[in-house]
């Protein structure tokens, strides 16, 4: 049976993310699987907001290196080093950065001249481990904000309560 993914394009956006918490949460259910778990999001994600990238860059050297995971858009970029670019910093620091215009964010990676604005959320197993981080990017500029800080943080929780 096909699971549909809604369109939360026009909705505000704390019931967007609301909607797609529940329905993560429900399409993930018994699963355990990081890899499963983020090519779930990142297809939910990005086909319910409409947005021009989104995906998970996984930690494969604590402290020095990202590589990509599953993700939803044009090629991304294979290998990320902490520190580097928006996903990079907030590996780093181990905290979401919202970047309003990405042409301001010094070392920001363009993988799509497309981009012009973007959310990284770090992602963390239930040890509170950083495992990955999350990486949503918009051809708008502006396009993020504290609601969808709020809305991929809580979103991102569920890799803490997988058990893994
Ligand atoms: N936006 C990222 C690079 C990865 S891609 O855009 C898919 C950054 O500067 O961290």
């Amino acid at each position: 049976m096909a699971e549909s993914i809604p369109d939360l394009r026009n909705e505000p956006k704390d019931r967007a993310y609301a909607e797609l918490y529940a329905h993560s949460k429900a399409a993930l259910e018994g699963i355990h699987d990081p890899i499963a778990m983020m090519s779930t999001m990142s297809s939910l994600i990005h086909h319910s907001m409409g947005h021009l990238w989104t995906g998970f860059y996984r930690v494969v050297e604590p402290g020095k290196l990202l590589r990509v995971g599953p993700y939803q858009g044009s090629l991304g970029c294979l290998e990320i080093r902490f520190g580097q670019g928006v996903c990079g910093a907030a590996a780093q620091r181990g905290e979401t950065v919202v970047v309003p215009d990405v042409e301001k964010f010094p070392g920001h990676i363009t993988c799509d001249s497309r981009a012009r604005s973007e959310i990284v959320v770090p992602i963390r197993n239930s040890q509170g481990d950083l495992i990955a981080v999350l990486d949503v990017d918009s051809s708008a500029l502006n396009a993020f904000n504290d609601a969808d800080r709020t809305g991929l943080e809580k979103i991102a929780t569920i890799f803490e309560t997988a058990g893994q």
